[in-house]
């Protein structure tokens, strides 16, 4: 691509490839799917990409950037003050939009002090991408940390276009309401050319938001108020099938493939991967494999579950929580089953190379993807991308973003429902062959058509169209 319609990427976090982390630093790396999601698209674009850098010895309100290409792509970096970190990703992105946008307002703080420091930051992202920017670019923005970008941009004069993608679920209009700033987080959407979401339910609950907040008409897919007009679709992210696939067939050993050489041949594996977060559903996850081992104790010594849960957001004190629930909870239960020789579950609180991830997707017979609530979860797409001959099975939350296109060929469960959620996963752990085969296989189709490359173009398509 060349520098006619570049397309200009803009998210809270960049990727971890700007500060070269040494083999020790990986293990706490920060993952996630925004950056899973975009980085080969970026890598293979030559456009830009701006995010904040991950420290927070910047100082309150500098703008300077210079581009640094590493790896492949041109990095703009942000830096960001303590009290910036604080007041904008720690508290008003993490603690009030995360989750009230994932429907768990218990959890939400209210913080008046937080709200004008994300404003002001999201004006230091735009003050600092202006004039990096050519008339003919596409500026792309990533997720609820930079809802105001847009706006801010258009305050200093940027007229080209610029779309939104909302990455987690947008709720429905009676929690997103609950915020006092909901109204004035609403009208900064029409700022944009267009709004991407991960599902057809996500736009309808927007679009009923808008005509709840503003009486705003819908026609067509655009919603219209007082002559502005705010268009929303959804576009479903995808994984990077191909690379996994790739990742998959290599050959080269990895931590996981040794551990699994050593293991007594008959034992099934179940997995479970994750950002240590309170919305994955891993307590409720262990609850369900409490009560798979309690109504099958032929079972107990012949299936493990590694449970990888990446660090994430360690300074939050909702995360630092749920840290010791979970130890507690998987203390008990490898207490209660736990054998010499075998522990029901192998916990590991770090973060693992995609490389890594494709091993032990390969080897496990099934993967439990159970969110209590998940924009779309790329882990159960990576899954499926990842099998090879006689493949294994995908245990799936409803009330994942995922399940819009995977429901009619995984197993299906309510994660509340541990009762419900044991059964599905003894079902997956004794479906005969065929049955796995002809599962994966529809679901394979689809996850390779739809893939992270794929996602990236139709919204970038669709926006340069608006
Ligand atoms: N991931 C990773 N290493 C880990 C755990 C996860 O690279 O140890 C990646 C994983 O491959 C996936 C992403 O992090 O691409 C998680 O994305 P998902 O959509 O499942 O959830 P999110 O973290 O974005 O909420
Ligand atoms: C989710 C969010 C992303 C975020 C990622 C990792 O996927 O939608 O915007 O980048 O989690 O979270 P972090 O707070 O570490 O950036």
């Amino acid at each position: 691509m060349d520098d006619e319609g570049r397309v200009v990427v803009v998210s809270n976090r960049a990727p971890s490839i700007f500060t070269r982390p040494s083999a020790e630093e990986r293990r706490s790396l920060p993952v996630g799917g925004l950056v899973s999601a975009l980085r080969p698209f970026l890598e293979a674009s030559g456009g830009i990409w701006m995010g904040w850098d991950g420290n927070s010895d910047g100082q309150e309100g500098a703008t300077s950037t210079t581009i640094t290409e590493v790896e492949g792509i041109n990095l703009a970096s942000v830096s960001l003050s303590r009290d910036e970190v604080r007041g904008f990703y720690d508290i008003f992105s993490n603690r009030t939009l995360w989750p009230i946008l994932h429907g768990f307002p218990d959890k939400a703080t209210i913080s008046y002090d937080s709200y004008p420091v994300y404003r002001s930051v999201n004006r230091k992202y735009a003050a600092s991408l202006i004039d990096l920017l050519k008339p003919s670019d596409l500026v792309w923005v990533q997720d609820y940390h930079l809802l105001p970008l847009g706006h801010e941009l258009r305050k200093l004069g940027w007229t080209g276009k610029i779309g939104f993608f909302l990455h987690v679920p947008f709720p429905p209009p009676e929690i997103f309401g609950i915020l006092p700033w909901a109204r004035k987080l609403l009208t900064l959407l029409f700022d944009y050319d267009l709004v991407g979401l991960q599902t057809q339910k996500y736009v309808h609950n927007l679009q009923e938001a808008l005509g709840d907040e503003f009486g705003a008409v819908l026609i067509a897919d655009t919603v219209h108020y007082q002559g502005r007009t705010l268009t929303a679709h959804s576009f479903p992210v995808g994984a990077d099938a191909d690379a996994f696939r790739e990742m998959t067939l290599s050959q080269a050993p990895t931590p996981v493939s040794r551990f699994l050489e050593n293991s007594p041949k008959g034992r099934q594996l179940l997995i479970g991967v994750d950002r240590l977060d309170y919305t994955k559903g891993i307590i409720q996850r262990m609850q369900s494999i409490e009560r798979l081992f309690d109504d099958h104790p032929e079972l107990l010594g012949r299936v493990t579950l590694f449970q990888i849960s990446a660090p994430s957001r360690v300074n939050i004190p909702e995360y630092a929580q749920e840290r010791e629930r979970l130890d507690s909870l998987v203390g008990k239960i490898n207490g209660k089953f736990g054998e010499v020789h075998w522990m029901p579950i192998h916990p590991l609180h770090r973060s693992f190379s995609q490389q890594d991830l494709a091993h032990l997707y390969r080897e496990a017979d099934a993967c439990l993807v159970t969110p209590l609530r998940d924009g779309m979860n790329l882990v159960a797409k990576e899954f499926i991308a990842s099998q090879t001959s006689d493949p294994g099975v995908l245990v799936l939350s409803r009330f994942c973003g995922a399940a819009e296109s995977m429901q009619d060929d995984a197993l299906m469960v309510n994660p509340y429902d541990f009762q419900g959620t044991a059964s599905a996963i003894y079902r997956a752990l004794t479906m005969p062959r065929p049955e796995r085969q002809r599962r994966w296989e529809a679901l394979f189709e689809d996850v390779s058509r739809h893939t992270a490359r794929a996602w990236c173009y139709s919204f970038a398509a669709a926006l340069g169209d608006a």
